[in-house]
Formats: structure tokens, sequence, C-alpha cells
């Protein structure tokens, strides 16, 4: 792509968090707010960021600067956990996640062994998440191969550093979701050999949970991860009660349900587990010890009614969380509104989630839960030009409450609260703008 060698220089107002912390207190230390700040980029990263001021001298000048004088600038969202398959049936009615998942979700997902479909929806979905301002997602796509192929392309159009893999699921589904062991194997090798660092793509292996894959399935599943020790593992991990009971059924002889996991070796610093609601003591305690992370899904728990996410804990614990929107449980593509949601989780356990912990959990933390904060999550110097614009007035209710704002930890929460995708003014990935919001004026 030619475009992808020029320069580009950005002119704004920049927030992001400078380092990944231990502790949440930390955070409100590493916030970087640049009134009227330069970013410049080259080759899709970040060669140059600081103060206009300063950086004007930087400027060749023949390059156009695009200037953002009333916006605010951060880094691209990062969404932790997300199903492409399930766009078309985000608010399904009246169900948990066991009957929920047989009522609605296979029965859509069964549709992506058609490959036109998948590519219609795939397509949908990455412009969905670029109106979002989610710049890098971790993706489960459905058992079918195709499904995978045609999330990467829709990707690779934008360049779009994104992180997906193919079901494994050999049991308690329809037969037309099911695969077996060694198709499962075979399968995702064939993908991680296509996909896995190919450009920006990378791969996860992924078994639905531990219900739908058998003991032979997950120690494939294992046999893969010690194969290709750098991709991914992304499953779901105790969301809610009657999941767990049956896990406790089907694997008697494990102590929990996240000991399943790691006895097949799918714990480590590259596997992500969505929802962990209710872990139990010694679940956290090996959560830790293998540097395993969270994707936090506040509406999907809500909307499931499968529990409150206790992010205290997971900081007490060292655990790393990140963001998930959790689509089509989730009911939003929206960092802004599943921040909204997130802090009241935090509300209903007496807890609070502050503004810049919120900013946080969807760049810099998610980068750390995904292992690409090398890359990803804020505007150092060298790391990949991700990032989003953001119009805090975008109606006349928010026009009113940020004329009121008393400083931008204060403007960042009201967005955070009342925002929406009204709200993502441009979005840009790898130095280019890949979105820009029609307005009317
Ligand atoms: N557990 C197993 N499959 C799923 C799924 O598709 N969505 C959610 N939220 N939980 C799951
Ligand atoms: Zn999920």
């Amino acid at each position: 792509m030619s475009s992808q060698n020029s320069k580009q220089a950005i002119r704004g107002r920049f927030l992001d968090i400078q380092s990944t912390v231990t502790q949440a207190a930390d955070i409100a230390n590493q916030v970087r707010y640049i009134e009227d700040g330069l970013l410049i980029t080259e080759n899709g990263k970040i060669t140059w960021f600081g103060t206009w001021k300063e950086g004007e001298k930087h400027l060749p000048n023949t390059l156009k600067v695009e200037h953002y004088p009333e916006q605010l600038i951060v880094p691209g969202f990062i969404d932790t956990h997300i199903h492409f398959p399930q766009t078309e049936m985000i608010g399904a009615f009246g169900e948990q996640l066991l009957e929920w998942l047989n009522t609605y979700t296979f029965p859509t997902e069964i549709q992506f062994k058609d490959r036109t479909y998948a590519d219609k929806i795939a397509h949908f979905f990455v412009e969905e998440l670029l109106k979002n301002g989610t710049t890098t997602a971790l993706v489960f796509c459905t058992v079918h191969p195709e499904s995978v192929d045609a999330l990467f392309q829709a990707a690779e159009r934008h360049q779009m550093r994104l992180i997906a893999g193919k079901v494994m699921m050999d049991r308690h589904a329809p037969d037309e979701l099911l695969d077996t062991p060694e198709q499962a194997y075979s399968e995702s090798k064939a993908l991680i050999e296509k996909w896995h660092g190919k450009g920006r793509a990378l791969y996860a292996i992924t078994p639905r949970f531990a219900p739908t894959s058998t003991a032979e399935q997950l120690q494939k599943a294992g046999q893969l991860k010690a194969e290709y020790p750098d991709v991914y593992v992304h499953t779901h991990l105790s969301e809610n009660k009657n999941e767990i009971s049956w896990v406790k059924e089907l694997f008697p002889e494990q102590k929990g349900y996240l000991d399943v996991y790691d006895h097949y070796g799918l714990t480590g610093q590259r596997s992500v587990f969505a929802h962990c609601v209710h872990l139990e003591e010694h679940e956290w305690d090996c959560m830790h010890q293998t540097d395993s992370a969270i994707a936090f899904c506040p509406t999907s728990n809500l909307f499931l009614g499968s529990g409150l996410f206790p992010l205290k804990k997971a900081w007490d614990k060292q655990v790393k969380v990140g963001l998930g929107t959790d689509i089509g449980a989730g009911t939003s593509f929206c960092h802004l509104q599943t921040l909204n949601e997130a802090y009241k989780v935090q509300q209903l356990q007496g807890e609070k989630l502050s503004a810049f912990e919120s900013l946080y959990l969807a760049t810099l933390g998610g980068a750390k839960s995904l292992d690409l904060d090398d890359k990803l999550g804020n505007f150092n110097l060298g790391k990949e030009a991700d990032f989003v614009v953001l119009n805090l007035k975008a109606t006349a209710l928010q026009k009113l409450r940020q004329e009121h704002a008393k400083n931008i930890e204060d403007a960042l929460f009201a967005l955070m609260t009342i925002g929406d995708d009204r709200n993502i003014q441009a979005t840009y990935i790898y130095g280019q703008k890949v979105y820009a919001q029609i307005t009317n004026g």
C-alpha cells in the first residue's frame, strides 16, 4: 500500500496512559495529557510525539497537518473478547447462558459454513469496530475455517491488528457445528500457518469452553499451543453458575473449572479467559501464577444475568484485565458504553471505577492483557499508530455537560457515561484514517 509509507501529522488534544501499572492507584500518575500536541507517524509507527510548540520544528514544511482543535485523541480501543458471527443476534431476549447458546447462538453460527455469508458479516463487523473506535480485537469465529479466512481478509483491508481463531467444539452442540479432536487440530494448525504473523494478523487457539470440548480435544489444543507457543489461547471461563456446575460434572477429576484448562496446558501469558465472574480463590492464584488474562465483559454479564465481575479482586491478585464487549451477549460494540456499564458493575459492589482506570482498561491495560503492550496502547515512540479522535460534544446534552466539566478527568468520565458511537469522529489504523463520521455540519 503506497500511502502506508507516507508521513502523517496530527495536531490536537492528546490523552493516554504512559506505562502499565500493577495497582489501580498508580494509573493517575501515568496519565499524559497534552492540550496542544503533535503526533507524527511514518510507515504506520509513531516517530514523534509531544507538544505542538516543540514538535513544530520537526515538521517537514511539505507535510500537511490534520488539526483537531476541540476533539480528544486517545489510543485505539482494544476489545479483548468478541464474537463476529454473533453480530446479527445482539439483543436476543430472555435467556441465561446455556439456554441462550442453544436457542440463539448455535442456530446463528451454523450459517457461517457459507463463505459468502461469512464474508458479508465479517465486512459489516470490521466496519462496526472502526465506527466505534476499536482498532484491535480478540475475536471468536465459528467452527468453520472459512469464517476465519473471511474475518482476517476483512481486517487485512485496513491493516488491523486482529487476533482470531476457529472455534474448537466436539460435543454438546448441533452436529453441523461439531468438529473432531483431529480435525480441530489440523484445521487450526493450517490456519496458524496461513495467518499468524501475516501482516498484523495473529492467531488464537479457540476451544469454545470446557463443556463443548472432550478431554481428547483439549489435549489436542494443548499440543498445538506447545507447538506454537506464541499463538494465543482464547476461551470462556466461570461466567455462569450452571455452567460451572456442568464443568464440575463433566471433569470430576479436576479441582475446578480453570484446572481443566490448566491441566491441558492452556493457561499462560498469551491466554485470555472471558468473564471469570465466579472464580474460586485457588483459581485466582492459578490465573496469577500462569500470567493469564481476563476479558471483563460488563454488558454481557448484565444482559445474560451472569453476575458482577470483581475488578478489585483482579487488582489485588495481580491478574491482567482487559475490556470485552462480548457481542452478541454484550449489548454494544462501543467501549464508551461498555465502560458506562463497567462503572455500574463496580458501584453495585461498593467500588469506584475512575475515568483514568477506565481509559487504562480500554487501551494500555487491554494491550497488556493481549501481551501487545510493546506495540499498542499509548503514544510512546515506536508504537503502532492506532488512535481515535473523539468529539466530546456530539449531542446537545453532551455539549451542556461538557461546558460544565471541571477538568479533563470529569470530561472523560462524562463522555464514558453518556457517550456512544456518535462521539467517534475518526479512527486511524497504522497512521491511516480508516473511518470518519459523516456529519451534517
Ligand atoms: N460460553 C460459551 N460460548 C459462549 C458464547 O458464545 N458467549 C458467551 N457469552 N459465553 C459463552
Ligand atoms: Zn464470549
